[in-house]
């Protein structure tokens, strides 16, 4: 995104344009940035441990054509259910190119999850009976709770540790693999995730440390070769100005320096290193355009956007920051202000106070940073306000990539029974079916 004559243009694109072609709110994707991302942290991995593979988190923005991108590139893919599973065979991707990492699984994710031939990525040693009983998988991991996890958007996201809900006890990691490996399964990996948008590198070192000092024990002891070790995703962006950008090289380097020492330590045969990021890919690629439609002049100003908590949950879910820009006006005075979407909720009113353009009118254009991650993919229909379409932009091209719901998706899936449909509330016809006995009248 930049700036220019105060118009913002996305890659090539002026937002007016997408405004005014597929509406708001519409998210957009710059094709170029993703890739950039992808490369530049795909560049430092491989420079500091070459054996080095990316998958992508899909649930963070699973339009197919954004995924398409990220699976030119070179990237497998993170499921975290059976659908995810389909929405990568729909990349053409399938079997070690992929990885399911569901949890509290049913019967069905489970018998789903096995028939697919992907690597099964299992939360829970207790899943392994259930699993066993609809067959063995080829390719088996556990996903690690390596008792810490930290996160930059909050407690709410963070995935390991004693308050998750995610991942295996350390004390339970060498009776997991024992089981497996005496259930006859022979390909084996490692997981964790513990944690979401990390900017220092340093905690890349030490949750590397972590995962590998219960899984080389295991390895060591079981006579385990681990074909892989994925240390997740967590790769950090900035949301706030001024927030300082991840050193992508320096975590790459510390990452890969204390896994070649762990190797070495625990004598283990080199396994693949991975990782499964998704926010660092398209966090920052992505944007919403949206508009304002009212203002009002109340206990303080609050301008009203069609940026609705439905749209983007992040801020209304934990407090997320996003920035935004006023088309036309970025370099007016600012005066503070609130901002709000069009849900009937206050948390809809996701801006409380920020310095924005002074002039800011009816009709202008706001761009909302750093929605590629977890934008779309979380927004949702509440108040009948539908989700927004989708648009991938390349230079000074741009294609629809998700048209706007209209009222069909409120409806399409909805069974009215038949005895609704009348006009009466059918008081004479009781759940039974029998006809009521007619109420004496005096
Ligand atoms: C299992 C798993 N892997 C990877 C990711 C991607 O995380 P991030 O977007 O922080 O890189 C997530 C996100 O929640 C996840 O749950």
């Amino acid at each position: 995104m930049r700036i220019e004559n105060q118009a913002i243009f996305i890659e090539d694109v002026p937002a007016r344009v997408i405004a005014e072609t597929y509406g708001t709110p519409t998210y957009v994707y710059e094709e170029n940035r993703i890739r950039d991302n992808f490369r530049r942290a795909l560049r430092a991995f491989r420079r500091a441990y070459k054996d080095f593979r990316f998958f992508y988190a899909i649930k963070a923005c699973n339009n197919l054509a954004v995924a398409h991108i990220l699976r030119q590139e070179g990237a497998g893919i993170d499921a975290a259910s059976v659908n995810e599973i389909l929405l990568a065979r729909e990349l053409g991707l399938g079997g070690e190119d992929v990885m399911f990492s569901g949890n509290f699984l049913s019967d069905d994710d489970i018998r789903q999850g096995l028939e697919s031939g992907v690597i099964f990525n299992l939360d829970d040693p207790a899943l392994l009976p259930r699993v066993l009983k609809f067959g063995k998988p080829k390719f088996l991991s556990f996903r690690v709770n390596p008792g810490y996890g930290q996160s930059e958007v909050g407690d709410f996201v963070t995935n390991a540790g004693p308050g998750a809900k995610f991942g295996v006890h350390p004390d339970q990691v060498m009776d997991a693999y024992r089981a497996a490996k005496a259930a006859g399964i022979t390909r084996f990996g490692a997981h964790m995730m513990p944690g979401s948008c990390i900017r220092d590198p340093e905690y890349f070192r030490f949750i590397t440390r972590l995962l590998m000092d219960i899984i080389g024990k295991v390895g060591r002891e079981l006579q385990i070769n681990f074909e892989f070790i994925d240390l997740g995703g967590g790769l950090g962006i900035p949301y706030k100005p001024g927030d300082a950008t991840l050193d992508i090289d320096a975590a790459a380097d510390m990452v890969a320096a204390i896994f070649q020492e762990k190797i070495a330590e625990y004598n283990l045969k080199p396994p693949r290193l991975m990782m499964e990021p998704a926010r660092y890919f398209v966090g920052d690629a992505g944007f919403i355009v949206g508009r304002v439609h009212a203002i009002k002049d109340s206990y303080k100003r609050i301008i009203g956007t069609d940026v609705n908590m439905n749209t983007l949950a992040r801020p209304a879910m934990y407090g997320a920051y996003h920035h935004i820009y006023v088309d036309g006006r970025e370099s007016e005075p600012r005066q503070p202000v609130g901002l709000c979407g069009q849900v009937c909720e206050n948390t809809d009113f996701w801006v409380k106070d920020r310095p924005l353009p002074a002039g800011i009118a009816e009709g202008d254009i706001i761009v909302v940073e750093n929605a590629g991650a977890y934008g779309y993919a979380m927004s949702y229909q509440y108040n009948g306000r539908l989700k927004p379409a989708e648009v991938l932009v390349r230079g000074d091209q741009h294609f629809l990539i998700r048209e706007r719901e209209g009222f069909d998706a409120l409806v399409r899936n909805v069974h009215v029974p038949e005895h609704l449909r009348n006009s009466s509330a059918g008081a004479g016809t009781p759940p039974g079916g029998k006809k009521s006995r007619k109420r004496a009248s005096n």
